[in-house]
C-alpha cells in the first residue's frame, strides 16, 4: 500500500506510541483488504462503549490509551453505553456496572469522544453527506450512512474505529470504491409494509437470505428515516449488509444496475415469518421501543399509543440529544404522565437487563428480538407497537 512520507513517520513511531500502534491496525487491515492507499475521514463512530460488551479489558485498553495521551483527530461519536447516564441509579441499574461504565465514558472523554452514545448519530447531529468517507462502526448505523444518506464507510470493528480516529485515516477500499456499492441481489417485494416494525420483520428476512450482499429492493412504494433504518439494522443482524438500496428511494438505487442479477421474492408469508421465528415468549412483563434508537417522530407516535398499555413498563430507548428535545418540547411529560420511561444513551441490547429481573421482553424491532436471547437470557415478543402497547400479542 502507498504510504506518504507522513504517514511513514506515523508508523516509525514520531508521533508517539499511540499512534504508531494505531495506525499499524490500520495499515494490516488495509493490507489485508487489498486497499491502495489511505484516505482521510470526516467522522468515526465507535462502538464497543458499553461496560456489558468490553468487560475489564477494554476499560484498561481505553483508560491505557487516555493516559498516554492519545487523542482523536476527526469528529467521533460513540455508540450506546450500559444505561442511562442521568437515570440509571432509580432504573435500579448496579452501582459495580455503573462505575465501570463511567470510567470507560471518562476514558473516551479525555480521547477527545462526543459523548453522543447513541446507535444513531445522523438524528443527533452527526449528519455525513453523500460521498464522505467514514469509519463508522455499529452496523445498523453502517447500514443507514451508506444507504440512505450515500456516505462510504466499512463496517469497522471498535478497534478499527477508534485507530481511525485517532489517526484521521481508513484504508480505502470495499464500500468506498464506487465499483463496490453496485447491488448484487435484486429482492422484489410484494403486498404493503405496516411500519417500522415490518421493515424489520422484512429486514430480517433479506438477511438471512442475502448474507453480506448488497440487496437492491424494488416494490417498496413508500418508506422514511425510521422505515430504513430499521430495515437495515435488521438485515445488518441477520446477515452482514453494510449497504442496500431502495428504487426510487435511496440515492444511489439505480434499477439500470439490476440487469441479470440474481432475484428473490419476499411478500406477506416471509414478513410473518419473521415474527414467528423471533417470538420466543408469551406474555412481556416489559416493553422496550426504539432500537435503533427512536426518531422524535417514533417517540411522538409511542406516546400516543402510551394510553392503551396494560400495566407493564414501557422503555423508549433514545439518544441524549432526542431526550433533551422531547424535554423541551413536553412530549417527555406526555410520555411519563401515560407511565412509560424515555431512556437515553442505552438499550436493552448493550444494558444488563438480566440483572434486572425481566424474563419476558416485548420489542418492535427485528434486531433487538434477534440479540435479546443470547445477550440478555430473556424470552421476546416481537409485534407492532399498537399490539405491544394495547396488551395483544
Ligand atoms: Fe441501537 Fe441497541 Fe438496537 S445499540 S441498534 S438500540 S441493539
Amino acid at each position: 500500500m502507498y504510504l506518504s512520507r507522513e504517514q511513514e513517520r506515523m508508523l516509525e513511531g514520531e508521533e508517539g506510541e499511540v499512534v504508531e500502534r494505531m495506525f499499524r491496525l490500520l495499515v494490516r487491515l488495509g493490507d489485508l483488504y487489498g486497499a491502495d492507499r489511505m484516505i482521510p475521514v470526516s467522522s468515526c463512530q465507535v462502538s464497543g462503549v458499553s461496560y456489558k460488551s468490553v468487560g475489564d479489558p477494554g476499560l484498561e485498553f481505553l483508560e491505557d490509551l487516555a493516559e498516554k495521551g492519545a487523542r482523536v483527530r476527526v469528529r467521533t461519536a460513540l455508540n450506546p453505553a450500559g444505561l442511562d447516564l442521568e437515570e440509571w441509579r432509580e432504573m435500579g441499574f448496579p452501582e459495580d456496572f455503573a462505575a465501570k461504565q463511567l470510567r470507560i465514558l471518562e476514558a473516551f472523554r479525555k480521547l477527545g469522544a462526543e459523548p453522543t452514545v447513541t446507535c444513531t448519530p445522523y438524528l443527533a447531529g452527526v449528519v455525513p453527506s453523500r460521498g464522505e468517507h467514514l469509519a463508522w462502526s455499529e452496523s445498523s448505523a453502517v447500514a443507514f450512512s451508506n444507504s440512505v444518506l450515500g456516505a462510504r464507510t466499512n463496517r469497522e470493528g471498535g478497534p478499527s474505529a477508534l485507530a481511525a480516529a485517532i489517526c484521521g485515516l481508513t484504508p480505502r477500499y470495499g464500500l468506498h470504491l464506487e465499483e463496490n456499492r453496485r447491488p448484487t441481489v435484486l429482492v422484489e417485494v410484494e403486498g404493503e409494509l405496516e411500519g417500522p416494525w415490518d421493515f424489520g420483520a422484512l429486514g430480517y428476512w433479506a438477511g438471512r437470505e442475502v448474507g453480506g450482499e448488497i440487496p437492491h429492493f424494488r416494490g417498496i412504494k413508500k418508506a422514511g428515516t425510521d422505515e430504513l433504518k430499521a430495515l437495515g439494522a435488521a438485515m445488518a443482524a441477520s446477515g452482514a449488509v453494510a449497504l442496500f438500496h431502495v428504487e426510487g428511494i435511496t440515492p444511489e438505487a439505480d434499477p439500470e444496475k439490476t440487469r441479470g442479477l440474481e432475484r428473490v421474492r419476499a411478500g406477506r408469508e416471509e414478513i410473518r415469518r419473521s415474527y414467528e421465528l423471533l417470538t420466543t415468549g408469551e406474555e412481556p412483563e416489559l416493553v422496550v421501543l426504539g432500537c435503533p434508537h427512536a426518531s422524535p417522530e417514533e417517540l411522538s407516535r409511542a406516546a400516543s399509543l402510551l394510553e392503551k398499555r396494560g400495566k407493564r413498563p414501557v422503555w423508549i430507548c433514545t439518544s441524549r440529544r432526542v431526550k433533551e428535545e422531547a424535554s423541551r418540547s413536553g412530549l417527555r411529560r406526555k410520555v411519563e404522565e401515560a407511565g412509560g420511561r424515555l431512556v437515553a444513551d442505552t438499550c436493552a441490547v448493550v444494558s444488563p437487563l438480566e440483572r434486572l429481573g425481566f424474563k419476558t421482553v416485548g420489542v418492535d424491532s427485528a434486531k433487538a428480538a434477534h440479540y435479546l436471547p443470547g445477550l440478555c437470557g430473556v424470552k421476546v415478543v416481537f409485534s407492532s407497537p399498537e399490539k405491544l402497547l394495547g396488551g395483544r400479542k
